[in-house]
């Protein structure tokens, strides 16, 4: 199987995708560390250095090449991957591909990314807390289309990463 963990920046898709890939005993593959180590850039210089659709078509085709090439591997993608582009409609169409979207609330969202914004050139330069707010929430409108199509929709309230690997573990098998 292969395993894609969609959703919004912050919405622990890293810290739960690691976890769950253990627990599987599959690969664990980040698509931004990964895309980082191809690119010998961080996201943040790949995005100013050559843009958002450069990274959007390369974010694109790196994990079309992963998902036709790899198997019983976790993949957790970008907060953007799956909105861009024909990518949601490539992973449902895909044979042996779950897509699983981590949902977490407004709330905690905001808390969790006003501290890690640094890195997310999307929202570095957000410096007030109800901007940040305000920007999550349309943004998230905007993107739940997307994330909407996944195959398991999992609420991750603020439970911990072992609970929710516990939650998509039950719902898997
Ligand atoms: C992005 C999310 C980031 C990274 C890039 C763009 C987005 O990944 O891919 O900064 O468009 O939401 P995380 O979701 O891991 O923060």
């Amino acid at each position: 199987m292969k395993i894609i963990l969609i959703g919004y920046m912050g919405s622990g898709k890293s810290a739960v995708g690691m976890e769950l890939a253990a627990a599987l005993g599959y690969k664990f593959i980040d698509l931004d560390h990964h895309i980082e180590f191809f690119e010998d850039k961080s996201i943040s210089e790949i995005f100013k250095e050559r843009g958002e659709i450069y990274f959007r078509k390369l974010e694109n085709r790196i994990l079309k090449e992963l998902v036709s090439t790899e198997s019983n591997v976790l993949i957790s993608t970008g907060g953007g991957t799956s909105c861009y582009g024909n990518t949601m409609d490539f992973l449902t169409s895909q044979e042996e591909t779950v897509t699983i979207y981590l949902k977490a609330s407004l709330t905690v969202l905001a808390d969790r990314l006003f501290t890690e914004r640094a890195d997310r050139p999307l929202i570095a330069h957000i410096n007030d807390k109800a901007v940040l707010i305000d920007f999550i929430r349309k943004h998230l409108f905007e993107r739940s289309f997307y994330y909407n199509q996944a195959k398991l929709n999992i609420n991750t309230e603020n439970a911990s990463v072992e609970r929710i690997v516990e939650k998509i573990m039950s719902n898997l098998f």
